[in-house]
């Protein structure tokens, strides 16, 4: 008898997994929170993270947590130049295909990252020695051929990541340096032309904390619209940590807004060990309070602009465990809703009573 239970007991878990469900034991709801309910069905908006295929295929929790939390994924660093366009003449596009493939299969949207960006850049584009028709046909046939590769499939991308610097002015980049001043609204361009119907986003980080670098993105804004280059969303990264300012987050979605756009939270995640404290080993019950404190403050700023701006609300990868800030800074860190087993902390549970 109780090997039947047992039996029939997995048999539903094996087929919640491959439906994108999960299959963990009931948990007692907390108050006005909707039975069942996931990030994806309470929010109004689609409500994405960035993903990586290698996990996806390789890690069961990781795909069950990707299939049915999420409507909109983000690839981490797959379709990154470096990565999709390995050389001159070579496009890599299995593990991309792989994470557009799973989007497809569970019905979710996808949203391009990057097509250019300063960091990501192959060796041979580094190499590269051409003149400046020679550079611009480069960024063209990159454009272009990843925008068609993934025309109909992909819903938006960030065309360009990244171009300006904390003080508003343009990043010195190699784009820069060999394309000119005005080589953001060529991008635009290109990417409209590869596909007419994908909603084309300006990514950075930082709004919440530099005006100079609102400033900037307003001016282009206010430029490529003047001059009708397509431009329908800014993406604000919010690689937030536990002492960033509530006020210059409220602050940077209102003014971005302002703008008319679409506005994606588009890389959200919250730092708890900003300053490398060496005491802190663990994520204290009292620090996940106050991370979940922050989720919130951000889900109910988000919440308070214009619905039809609302593109969506992409967190930076899922598990504590796979956030690139454990190996970009080398240090303890805890910044996601859910943790290093894919099981949901107290800012989960924040983010979707904000959501409800
Ligand atoms: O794929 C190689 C692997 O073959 C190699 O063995 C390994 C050894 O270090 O490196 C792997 O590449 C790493 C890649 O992540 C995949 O894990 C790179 O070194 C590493 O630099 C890269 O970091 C990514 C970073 O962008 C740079 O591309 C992070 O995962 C990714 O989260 C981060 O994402 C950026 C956004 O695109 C833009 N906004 C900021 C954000 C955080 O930096």
């Amino acid at each position: 008898m109780a090997h039947a239970i047992q039996r029939i007991l997995l048999i539903c878990c094996l087929g919640g997994i491959l439906l994108g469900q999960s299959c963990q034991k009931n948990t007692v709801q907390p108050p006005g929170q909707a039975r069942g309910a996931t990030l994806q069905s309470a929010a109004p908006y689609p409500f994405g993270a960035a993903l990586d295929p290698g996990l996806l295929q390789n890690h069961a929790a990781y795909r069950r947590v990707a299939a049915t939390e999420f409507s909109s994924l983000t690839p981490e660093n797959v379709m990154k130049m470096r990565t999709i366009h390995p050389a001159a003449t070579l496009f890599n596009w299995a593990p991309a295909d792989l994470l557009v493939d799973f989007a497809r299969q569970t019905n979710k949207r996808v949203h391009g990252h990057a097509l250019l960006w300063h960091e990501s850049v192959p060796d041979w584009v580094k190499n590269f020695a051409g003149d400046s028709a020679a550079w611009e046909e480069l960024l063209q046939t990159h454009i272009r051929t990843v925008v068609e590769h993934y025309r109909g499939r992909v819903r938006a991308w960030d065309v360009v990541n990244e171009a300006f610097t904390d003080g508003g002015t343009l990043r010195p980049s190699i784009w820069l340096k060999h394309l000119g001043p005005d080589y953001v609204a060529r991008c635009f361009q290109y990417a409209h032309a590869a596909d007419p119907d994908a909603l084309l986003f300006y990514n950075d980080y930082g709004h919440e904390y530099s005006p100079r670098k609102r400033r900037a993105i307003e001016q282009l804004v206010i430029n490529l619209k003047q001059r009708n280059i397509p431009l329908h969303g800014l993406g604000l990264q919010m690689h937030l940590n536990r002492r960033s300012d509530t006020t210059g987050i409220a602050t940077a979605l209102r003014e971005m807004a302002a703008t008319g756009l679409s506005i994606h939270v588009s890389e959200l995640d919250i730092s708890m060990n900003p300053q490398n404290d060496p005491a802190l080993q663990n994520l204290t019950p009292a620090l996940a309070q106050e991370q979940a404190q922050k989720y919130r403050y951000v889900v109910r700023a988000y919440r308070a602009l214009p619905k039809n701006q609302q593109y969506g609300i992409t967190i930076w990868n899922v598990g504590d465990g796979d956030s690139w800030i454990r190996s970009y800074y080398r240090r303890r860190d805890w910044p996601l809703p859910f943790d290093d087993n894919y099981e949901k902390k107290p800012a989960y549970q924040a983010i979707l009573s904000a959501l409800q």
